[in-house]
């Protein structure tokens, strides 16, 4: 952390400028933890707690929720009723259409929303403008499929309390439906997993008119006040018509509308997910204790810079998504809903139902979540593995873009580069040091007084010269652009968004202003069409000048950041188009920024069909179809590289895998052990990029001396020697969602003392193991071995001793990265050292077949042109290996008849590209002696030079045959033995 005396830049320009302003609110000097609400200062969190508090502790409490069974029906796989709510003691109620879907994928979706809003039967206070229905859009943004009901599903069981549905595949779910109180079990081949109202938390906040107490009478002098009889307790309505926060007013013209339930996991003691908390990957409980949270996790997108470690609080985007998990078993939820949520987490024995769990584990998760407004919708996963979660989860999402290939190499990032000069530099120096690089960076200095879209004409005189210089090395940039528009004169950007009207309003209709970067600003409504079509226009080459076909968009302050709102962002009660409030879509704000990028990049010239490459800082469920996300602005310091692991898993594990930190650390200055290591971890990030603060010593990685020099461009050759494996595990993430690193739960889900390790991670399907350094001066480390199979270093080959579900502790000195081959996998490689991953498109492939316990292994390449939608239509490679029985064998990965697809010209060149080595790790002692393989590919048979190496000490023998020959297109098959 920095100390309260270092001020960052951020802070002295919002500090600036406030001095400039005469307004009433007053400035926060120390930019931490309590410039952010606590539960207790969130008016709905507040409630919702006490509600759970006064359920939990009541000697009867019966949830006043009920189905009047009368209005169910069920029909095509769903379920109709409305809920009626007891609102008081005369037994009034209010009306809540509930409808339970059934998907044919065996997911199901519970949604509750209420009529009198939903008919717009309410009044709004203070003349606002705003929707009365509770906001019903969030899926058009997030949800693109997987919605087929499932026709299947049937009422198996009914009577007056209850029904029971069996839907899914063989109908091995069902949901029963208790009527009164309201509540649903969930269950897989009879068991209950996940239960929604157990507890009798649910909690939807109705519409009431506000009623002002009668005013006290007038106390006469000398008169005596009647006894006042004793009420009954009242519901605390202080935060119900009005909020205020660090001196800003909520006006809350719908008064109460928070919506809460608690969704227990039974039997379950682990819960992952709900990203973005700098906190362990298994989330900690909540509600206090020895080593837990007093806070719930919190998910509102802010710009919480120098954010603290192991803490609840919100960063700076959301995904609601949460899997639990237990030996073999994993279920999961997704709460849709981008209004602020909080979530509390508490595990214990399931004292209600000792005897209902039939499973090992006695612990079970109950999580209680509410948010401040908008449906209270859930979709529910029974599972049984994590990858049949995340796949369902990723259907109705959407999955991982396929990236550029080149956004996979590394990033050259800094606030600021300050020239066109400084930045051609830059590329020099990389290439003199040997270290490669793709994109470098221009963060908000390169503008004209942080006017985007334009260039400061004094330091960046020629920047298409600058753009051709990169493209000479197959090399990139990114600009940033934000979405605050300076409000200022002679800037055609914000007379236009003026003048178009699409700029996001004040409650009272008129064009909001606030402070950002640039002073005075404004902020484009990405929620409107009209906005995004505006905003294509802005990114055209002869629109947005000295941009070229190799510039692509950073999109940061997307939460949005706003320095003078509360909470760094902007009012609740401020509007969107179609008058949806803020407070209602706050956390799918930065994801419409995103989209609204990444279809301008998609519309630059006509004719244009590349892939476009928006990195985001804000992000909401569905982000991950339109580039990648990192975490904010991290420290440079040991604690936050440590953080950085599970940050990144997590991400991979809610769905948003294409993520990494501030490589070196935003804040501060790492001394040089502390970059290498971070080098050393970010080269396993997703998202590789190395990024620092304006007030950071410049620390571009060929700055920091030998033999960091070296030993950081190791590192970096590793990273892209191995694209081809990323880029096959991006594939696998596009196809189904599956991580890109993962965690031992998920490749190990039956491994019990796995479930909690957060920091080492397999890479795709690699079978590549990563353990990094993130402790000062340590130079080993202990590394859980999570099978029986065999490990080997990767660099040394030496045979790894432990056992299942042991330690092996691995030197690693400096210059030693831990990283570990897993027995049984076969991945690619490239070996020739280039300067830009463009440069490497043509060059041959290197297979690394690790042979298993078993002598057998398996493992698959994906390659496509890398840029282009191509690939949409069958150009593409993608083979699968195996080793068996000493024969190596390639073939297309989805048996797709090589004939059956035309060639285009990249595919043409590509299928030229060749195997050119293989190594076979843990060679058999029978190859000794063994001078050739026989290679048989596309009606040739011949002949290629195989050289043994026996094992040696502790390492293993391996073989190598370096002339290979075979086209990395085409089917073959080599002989060793
Ligand atoms: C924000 C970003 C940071 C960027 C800075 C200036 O703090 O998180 O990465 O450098 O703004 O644009």
């Amino acid at each position: 952390m920095l100390g309260s005396g270092s001020l960052s830049t951020k802070w002295t320009t919002y500090l600036g400028l406030l001095s400039v302003l005469s307004t009433a609110f007053s400035p926060v000097f120390a930019v931490k933890e309590h410039d952010w609400k606590k539960c207790d200062q969130s008016g709905f969190c507040r409630r919702n707690r006490a509600y759970a508090d006064h359920a939990l502790s009541a000697i009867s409490w019966e949830s006043p929720y009920k189905i009047a069974p009368e209005t169910g029906s069920f029909k095509d796989g769903q379920y109709q009723a409305i809920i009626l709510k007891t609102i008081n003691d005369h037994g009034e109620t209010v009306r809540l259409p509930l409808t339970v879907s059934f998907l044919e994928s065996g997911t199901a979706r519970v949604t509750i929303d209420e009529e009198k809003r939903q008919k717009g039967e309410i009044e709004l206070r203070h003349d606002s403008k705003a929707r009365k229905e509770r906001y019903n859009e969030a899926e058009q943004w997030v949800i693109v499929g997987g919605m087929t009901l499932d026709k299947g599903a049937k009422v198996d069981y009914e009577d007056k309390t209850q029904m029971t549905v069996k839907y899914g595949p063989s109908s091995k779910f069902e949901a029963t439906i208790k009527f009164a109180p309201f509540s649903i079990d969930f269950k897989r081949d009879g068991a209950s997993h996940i239960k929604f109202n157990d507890q009798g938390l649910l909690n939807i906040e109705h519409w009431r008119p506000k009623i002002d107490p009668p005013p006290e009478p007038e106390k006469k002098e000398g008169e005596q006040q009647p006894d006042k009889k004793e009420e009954a307790p009242r519901e605390d309505d202080s935060t119900w018509w009005e909020e205020s926060f660090g001196g800003n007013t909520d006006s809350k013209p719908r008064g109460p509308e928070s919506v809460g339930l608690d969704i227990s996991f039974v039997g379950y003691e682990h819960v992952f997910g709900i990203p973005s908390h700098a906190s362990p990957l298994s989330l900690k409980q909540t509600r206090g204790g020895e080593g837990n949270y007093n806070e719930p996790y919190r998910m509102y997108n802010a710009d919480v810079f120098e954010y603290i470690l192991d803490s609840p609080m919100t960063l700076y985007g959301s995904i609601p998504f949460m899997q639990a998990h237990r030996k073999d078993s994993s279920v999961g939820i997704f709460w849709l809903n981008a209004a602020e949520t909080w979530v509390d987490i508490t595990k214990g024995k399931d004292s209600k139902n000792p005897l209902a769990l039939g499973v090992k584990s006695k612990i079970t998760t109950r999580t209680h979540w509410f948010s401040e407004s908008g449906l209270l919708d859930v979709f529910v996963f029974l599972g049984p593995t994590p990858k049949d979660i995340i796949s369902k989860y990723a259907e109705l999402t959407g999955t991982t873009a396929m990236p550029q290939e080149f956004s996979l190499g590394y990033h050259q990032c800094r606030w600021n580069y300050v020239s066109d000069e400084d930045v051609k530099d830059v590329d020099r120096k990389m290439d003199k040091f040997n270290m490669p690089y793709d994109v470098i960076w221009l963060d908000i200095e390169y503008t004209d007084e942080k006017k985007y879209f334009t260039w400061d004409k004094h330091s960046f005189k020629d920047p298409i010269g600058m753009g051709k210089q990169l493209e000479a090395h197959g090399r990139k940039l990114v600009t940033i652009i934000d979405p605050h528009i300076k409000n200022t004169n002679n800037y055609p950007v914000v007379d236009e968004l003026k003048s178009k009207d699409l700029a996001v309003k004040t409650k009272d209709g008129s064009i909001f202003e606030g402070w950002c970067w640039p002073g005075s600003s404004h902020w484009i409504d990405a929620f409107n069409p009209a906005a995004r079509e505006w905003w294509k226009g802005l990114f055209k080459y002869d629109k947005f000048k000295g941009t070229m076909e190799n510039t692509f968009i950073w999109n940061d302050m997307n939460e949005p950041s706003v320095f003078n709102g509360p909470e760094v962002t902007m009012p609740k009660d401020n509007l969107h188009h179609g008058n949806w409030e803020h407070r209602d879509v706050h956390n799918l704000n930065g994801m419409t920024f995103q989209n609204a990028t990444y279809h301008a990049l998609l519309s630059r010239k006509p004719g244009e069909h590349r892939r476009p490459f928006v990195l985001t800082r804000a992000f909401f469920a569905g982000s991950q179809r339109l580039g990648a996300m990192w975490t904010g602005d991290n420290t440079a310091d040991w604690g936050y590289l440590k953080a950085s692991i599970p940050m990144v898993l997590s991400q991979g594990i809610a769905g948003f895998p294409f993520a990494g930190a501030d490589v070196g650390g935003f804040f501060g200055n790492p001394d040089k052990d502390l970059l290498t290591r971070w080098y050393q971890t970010g080269i396993f990030y997703p998202f590789f990029r190395a990024h620092a603060h304006i007030d950071a010593r410049r620390r571009e990685p060929y700055l920091t001396g030998e033999p960091y020099n070296t030993i950081i461009a190791a590192a970096l050759r590793l990273r892209y020697s191995l694209l081809p494996s990323w880029y096959t595990a991006f594939r696998h993430a596009h196809l189904d969602g599956t991580p890109i690193i993962k965690p031992m739960f998920y490749t190990h889900p039956s491994e019990e003392a796995g479930l909690p390790i957060d920091d080492q991670f397999f890479i795709g399907n690699t079978g590549l193991l990563a353990k990094p350094v993130t402790d000062k001066d340590r130079t080993s480390v202990d590394i859980w071995i999570p099978d029986s199979e065999v490990y080997y270093d990767y660099f040394t080959y030496d045979i790894i001793s432990a056992a299942k579900s042991k330690t092996a502790t691995l030197d690693a000195p400096l210059e030693k990265i831990p990283l570990l081959m897993r027995g049984g996998h076969v991945f690619a490689r490239r070996d020739i050292p280039r300067r830009s991953s463009a440069l490497m498109k043509w060059d041959p492939y290197t297979l690394v077949v690790v042979l298993g316990n078993d002598r057998k292994a398996e493992g698959d390449l994906y390659v496509d042109d890398g840029d282009s939608f191509d690939y949409e239509k069958g150009q593409y490679i993608h083979r699968r290996f195996i080793f068996d029985a000493n024969t190596l064998t390639s073939a297309d990965y989805e048996g797709r008849d090589d004939a059956s697809i035309k060639e285009g010209e990249w595919l043409k060149k590509m299928r030229t590209v060749n195997v050119e080595k293989i190594i076979v790790v843990g060679a058999p002692a029978a190859w000794k002696g063994k001078k050739t393989v026989t290679v048989e590919s596309e009606g040739k048979t011949w002949a290629a030079a195989i050289e043994y190496n026996p094992a040696e000490k502790s390492r293993a023998a391996f073989a190598v045959v370096k002339k290979v020959g075979v086209r990395v297109g085409a089917d073959f098959k080599i002989v060793f033995g």
